[in-house]
């Protein structure tokens, strides 16, 4: 079976240029650094559309697939009007995300509200802009929804977001669908949440289930023990209420390389699996085939992205660590800091010496835990260097703070030897946009 793209660490479009220069998208990243400015976030498009394709290929035999992608790894305008013209439909996770894909001309129906409290106010705006489907993760969120729709004299069309109890070997932060997670009805829980829908929250119709298991995962199994338990839970809803759901939600959560050492499974690897088992559960628990969403964020946005930093400062600690500083860290990129999250980097520019030295890459923040690589090993690095770190497309930018009041950097999108900016760098201005000073201090 051949690779997909989540199994590449670099953008698929990286090459060394005659000048020795790295280049993403036909893109010299030197002269991108030079004309935006670093930190800088680079979107290849190429790598972007390759790995939509790779999802609908490995799906192509079960026509009832509908990806998702879940734009809380990456939610910016652009990005969401490529996603969009790949035919994707969107989960969201916040007014701030959907007001983002609504405004990008996203059809509405095509995007899924998801997430463990929301608030009124989100609830009213989905419903308004005609958000698709409400996995509703509570009895709470059941009795709002409700009584908003039918405020508003419609229908929320919504799936039951359930926890089934199942354990990925990932980052303790990451995982979700174990049995003590504060996502979703327990499996006990779903009878009486269904009863209520059936027999008193006449604004809701129920399509179907919901799990997330969670993210970065390697182990194929999962997926199939997931199918498993969503169809004997939709076999035995529809025995005890004669309720036919026909939709499930499996969630997202592929894995992708941020290092050698990572070994993710393919989208085809992962599409056969899953369709076997869909097609197995089908015929043993006598369902009609369903519709089934996807909802994959990370192994769609993350090997597109790169960051580029310049060197700045250096410190040789007498017999011990070579710091290496960047003019970026765990503002723009909290994952190291957050999930002791590994990246693989190298020198953008063209370096004469390739003799390799172990450095530890050191973030600008006033920190001493912004390190945003221990240990790795790259030529003699030199303030004004470019520093390419591979595979930051997912939960860099959207997990990004102005820690220190720096201010957040620009993305660009690079395709076919074309940079185009998709969001602006912040200026100073920005930092102070939202300060306030009361009239009494200004005495
Ligand atoms: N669906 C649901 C309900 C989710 O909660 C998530 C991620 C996804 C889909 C997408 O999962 P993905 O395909 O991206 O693995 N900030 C963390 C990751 C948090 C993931 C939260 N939920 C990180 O940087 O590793």
């Amino acid at each position: 079976m051949s690779l997909s793209t989540n199994q590449y660490i670099k953008p698929l479009t990286t090459v060394r240029n005659s000048k020795g220069n790295l280049e993403i998208g036909g893109c010299d990243l030197v002269s991108l650094a030079d004309k935006y400015g670093t930190p800088l976030y680079v979107i290849d498009e190429k790598t972007l559309r390759n790995i939509c394709h790779d999802y609908k290929k490995a799906f192509e035999n079960y026509p009832k697939i509908r990806m998702m992608y879940a734009s809380k790894a990456l939610c910016t305008s652009a990005v969401a009007k490529i996603l969009d013209q790949e035919g994707f439909g969107f989960d969201t996770v916040s007014a701030g995300e959907i007001y983002t894909v609504y405004k990008s001309g996203v059809d509405m129906s095509k995007v899924l509200f998801n997430g463990n409290n929301k608030s009124y106010d989100e609830l009213s705006l989905a419903l308004e802009l005609g958000v698709g489907r409400f996995s509703v993760d509570n009895f709470l969120e059941l009795a709002l929804l409700n009584q908003i729709a039918s405020s508003q004299n419609k229908v929320a069309d919504i799936l039951l977001r359930i926890t089934p109890g199942i354990e990925c070997h990932t980052h303790e932060y990451i995982q979700t669908g174990h049995l003590d997670s504060k996502f979703g009805f327990d499996l006990t829980q779903i009878d009486d949440a269904i009863e209520l829908i059936l027999n008193e929250y006449k604004n809701l119709k129920l399509h179907g289930l919901h799990a997330h298991i969670g993210s970065q995962i390697f182990e194929t199994g999962i997926y199939p023990d997931e199918i498993e338990i969503l169809a004997k839970e939709i076999s035995r809803i529809d025995r005890k209420y004669n309720l036919q759901l026909n939709e499930i939600n499996i969630g997202g959560g592929l894995g992708v390389k941020y290092t050698e050492e990572d070994i993710p499974p393919s989208t085809f690897e992962i599409g056969k699996l899953i369709v076997d088992k869909l097609h197995d559960v089908i015929e043993k628990y006598n369902i009609p085939e369903p519709v089934v969403f996807l909802e994959p964020g990370r192994s769609i946005i993350s090997t597109s992205g790169v960051t580029l930093y310049t060197v700045g400062s250096s410190k040789q600690v007498p017999h011990g660590t070579k710091y290496v500083a960047i003019d970026g860290g765990m503002a723009d990129n909290p994952r190291p800091s957050m999930y002791q999250a590994k990246y693989s980097a190298e020198v953008a520019n063209h370096k004469e010496c390739d003799e390799l030295k172990m450095v530890t890459i050191a973030g600008r923040f006033c920190e001493s835990g912004d390190i945003l690589i221990r240990n790795i090993e790259l030529p003699q690095l030199d303030e004004g260097d470019i520093l390419c770190v591979y595979n930051t497309g997912a939960y860099n930018y959207s997990m990004a703070s102005n820690y220190n009041r720096v201010q957040k950097p620009a993305m660009v999108l690079v395709s076919d030897s074309e940079s185009d900016i998709i969001i602006n760098r912040e200026s100073l201005d920005d930092i102070v946009a939202h300060d306030i000073i009361p009239d009494r201090l200004k005495l």
